[in-house]
Formats: C-alpha cells, structure tokens, sequence
C-alpha cells in the first residue's frame, strides 16, 4: 500500500497552455490526504522535468513538440519503472495525455502481459501517418501498442508493448476516420457512450474488466478526464458533449477496486486554465478516492 506519485506539468502533446498546471491542480485539491486516510502511504516525487524554453514547432512538422516529448517521456518510463521495481504503485498526474507513453512503457517494464482500461471520449490512436491535428496527445494509445513515429514507439525499448486484445476503452464519442480502421484492423474492444447507454456501466464494466484481465498480470488505468461529460469535467482541453455522468464514473472506479487488478493508474488533461472554481481537479480527486477504495457507507 505505498503509492509514489509523479507529476507531468506537459502541455505540447496537447498544443494548448494550462493543462501543465494539472498535476499542482490535483495537488491542491488534497489528494495525499485523501489517500492517507484511506491507509496508504504516499510518496510524492514531485513533477518530471519539462524545458520551457523550447522553439514553437515549425509549421510543416508533422508531430508538434516531438522532441521535448520523447525527452518526457523517457524521464517518465524510467521513474515509473524504478517506482516499481521497489514495489511501489505509481500514481501519475497529468498533464495532457501523450505521457501515457512513459507511464506504460515503464510499467511494460514489470509486467510484460499488461491490460489497460482506457477512459477518454477520444481513442488515441493516430499515428504520425492519419492525425489531423498533429498532436500527440492523440496518439500515446497507438504509440503503446507498438504503431507510430519509431522515435517514440522506441522509449522504453521495442519489446515494450501491449497487445491489442488486453486494451478496453471506455466512453469514446470522437473517433476520427483513420482511428475507426485502426481499432478494427487491431481489434480493439471500445465501449462507446451508445453501449453504455444501452447496456449501463455495471454489464460493461464487468466485460471490460473480463477482458483486460484475461491472461495479463496486472492492469493500467489511463482516465482523461474529457471522458467525463463536460458539464462534470469543463477543464479539459478537447471536450465533446454526451459523456459519462458523475455516478457512471464512480461505478466503474468502485468496481475497478472491488476487482483489485490494478498495479499502475494515471489521470490527464486537467486544464486548471479551463476550469471552473477546480471542478475538474477535485473531481479527479474524488475518481482517485473511489479507484482507491473510498466507500460511501
Ligand atoms: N483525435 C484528435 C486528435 O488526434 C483529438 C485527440 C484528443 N486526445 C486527448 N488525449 N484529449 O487530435
Ligand atoms: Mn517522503
Ligand atoms: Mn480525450
Ligand atoms: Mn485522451
């Protein structure tokens, strides 16, 4: 029960200022306190270093910020590694979503067959090859299943993957046209919001969680807080109406607990600069709480 935490202040994956203040936003919000109460033991490692005088990326570059990322995130994978390999859980905090890259590179590390629970309204699977935007925010899901620009594909070493059938998604509502082939020449399960609708939290999350821990040794949780619907989480920086509810989110997190199959977990994209009065940080916080075990009885 010893929880080390890692901040990433990261704003280029993400083109956008103010979702580098994520991590100190959850931190103001109390989340070692609230984890202490509950039992654990935190150990917060502060934030992995971000340069801040970088050039603008140049127009014509295809990925924005390339460089400073894979400098990121290679900080990232080896913390996360270490944290590990002294059996600590690491908690990372976000932070726009391209450092999944490091967070899973680094666990890949300790546990080779890794499932992942990926929660996002987007899926994260661009490559260099189909992104629009050119930020790679939109591309760490594909980055950790092997495919992508090899320079980060390389972070953590080439055996470092997932395989595509230990990967859920949960809440996809904005799935752009090359990511929609991707997921189903890979075969990914998503569970969009039209199966939630249909099917409610509970029946997904039970196949969900069936799947990502069918023949893994551990599970990540990857939660960008613009899964949650807008008027939940508004400080975030790409949102989409239709979202998860605030119960919907904690259902899910009580019933990633009561499974106990997690060995890493990260939380993104809170944009203090969006936000309104840190909604999106203390509901971050209150997601950590429930994923950690807080009961309402
Ligand atoms: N699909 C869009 C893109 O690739 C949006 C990605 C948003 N990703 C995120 N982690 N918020 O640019
Ligand atoms: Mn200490
Ligand atoms: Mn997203
Ligand atoms: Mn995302």
């Amino acid at each position: 029960n010893r929880i080390s935490m890692i901040g990433v202040p990261l704003q280029y994956g993400a083109d956008r200022i103010g979702v580098d203040m994520g991590p100190n936003a959850i931190r103001g919000s109390n989340v070692q306190a609230r984890l202490e109460s509950l039992g654990y033991q935190i150990h917060d490692l502060g934030d992995i270093h971000v340069n801040r005088t970088i050039e603008p990326y140049q127009t014509g570059e295809k990925l924005k910020y390339l460089k400073e990322i894979i400098s990121v995130n290679s900080q990232l994978c080896e913390k996360v590694s270490a944290e590990m390999g002294k059996g600590n859980f690491p908690l990372v905090l976000g932070g726009d979503h391209s450092i999944a890259i490091g967070t899973i590179k680094g666990v890949l590390q300790h546990v080779s067959r890794l499932g992942v629970i990926w929660f996002d309204a987007h899926t994260d699977v661009n490559t260099h090859e189909t992104t629009f935007s050119g930020n790679i925010h939109g591309m760490s899901l594909a980055v950790a299943l092997g495919f992508g620009h090899p320079d980060l594909v390389a972070i953590g070493g080439l055996e470092a993957k997932l395989r595509p059938e230990n990967v859920v998604i949960i809440g996809a509502r904005s799935i752009d046209r090359g990511e929609r082939t991707f997921l189903k020449e890979q075969g990914i399960r998503v569970f969009t919001m039209h199966d939630i609708d249909r099917f409610g939290m509970k029946q997904v999350m039970e196949e969900a969680l069936a799947i990502v821990t069918n023949g893994t040794d551990g599970v990540h949780l990857s939660l960008d807080l613009d899964g949650m619907d807008p008027n939940e989480a508004p400080g975030v920086g790409t949102p989409v109406s239709g979202g998860l509810s605030y119960r919907e989110s904690h259902f899910a997190m009580e019933m990633l607990y009561e499974r106990d199959c997690l060995v890493s977990a990260e939380f993104v994209e809170v944009n203090p600069m969006l936000d309104q009065n840190n909604k999106t940080a203390n509901t971050a916080v209150e997601l950590i709480g429930s994923v950690f075990g807080e009961r309402i009885l």
